[in-house]
């Protein structure tokens, strides 16, 4: 993806900035080899349907797909690598939270279930959709040990039994209509209404509640710049779109804020 300019007054805002949010989607880990959901050939949904694979009746009807399915995205997710996009969210991170004369901050809110913001040194990262890595008996709750993960995709695999009651163990993420992690949630809320710049990444921003997070911002007349290779449900509420990767556009962006 050829790199694009950052309008001076982006570059302005950027550098200026000192409460920063950044919220992510599937597209942030795009350029790490973990595929989108809703691109048209290459997104997950393309070839899975959502709501067979990704809602809590199609987990008590029939949950081996869905184990198989998950165990295979959680090894793929673990031997994926940090993009230059991760590792420039960390950096911009880093610089604000050194500058003493201010009370510096960049909060991330991501909707992806990996762990490759933390992993490219982010700190302070909302999970709103939980974690592919994190697992727990679907009956009593209970955390269990990550299983053996699938380096190759198959149909179908009984879940492993919770030691505790025996109940199917499920992946920790967060299901159509399940509700989403109150702490997280709070803290991106937080986040939207106490930041004075909005950095959205790799999100189609058609699932709500975490489509729904940037408004608050917008509404204070906060700043938004998104970055995203097409236009997006939240384009309209960017104040610059930046047509590129999040691993081309981030680092051109935090140079900016950072020159
Ligand atoms: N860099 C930045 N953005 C990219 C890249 C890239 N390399 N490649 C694709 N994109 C953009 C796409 O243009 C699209 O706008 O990333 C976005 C991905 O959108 P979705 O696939 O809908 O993913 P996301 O918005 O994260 O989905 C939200 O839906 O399926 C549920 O729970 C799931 O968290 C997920 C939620």
């Amino acid at each position: 993806m050829t790199s694009v300019a950052i309008p001076t007054d982006l570059q302005d805002a950027a550098r200026s900035a000192r409460r920063v949010e950044v919220f992510t989607g599937a597209g942030m880990s795009a350029d790490s080899g973990l595929d989108t959901f809703r691109d048209a050939t290459t997104g997950l949904w393309s070839n899975v349907d959502a709501q067979a694979m990704a809602t809590l009746d199609s987990w008590r009807r029939d949950p081996d797909p869905m184990w198989a399915w998950y165990l295979w995205r959680a090894a793929r997710a673990r031997d994926a690598a940090p993009n230059p996009g991760h590792l420039a969210i960390a950096r911009w991170q880093d610089a604000l939270t050194g500058v003493s004369d201010s009370d510096g901050h960049l909060h991330v809110t991501t909707q992806n279930i990996d762990d490759l913001h933390e992993r490219g040194g982010a700190t302070d990262v909302s999970h709103l959709h939980g974690s592919l890595l994190a697992f727990r008996c679907s009956e009593c709750g209970r955390s269990a040990p990550e299983p053996d993960l699938l380096t190759e995709a198959v149909e179908r695999l009984t879940p492993q039994a919770c030691a505790e009651c025996g109940g199917p163990v499920r992946p920790g993420v967060v299901w159509f209509g399940e509700a989403l992690p109150e702490k997280d949630f709070a803290d991106a809320e937080a986040s939207m209404l106490s930041c004075d710049l909005v950095v959205i990444v790799g999100t189609s921003g058609v699932v709500f509640p975490a489509a729904g997070l940037p408004e608050l911002a917008v509404r204070r007349g906060v700043p938004v710049v998104e970055i995203s290779p097409a236009a997006t449900d939240l384009t309209q509420l960017s104040t610059w779109s930046l047509r590129t990767t999040a691993a081309s556009g981030l680092p051109e962006l935090v140079d900016a804020a950072l020159a």
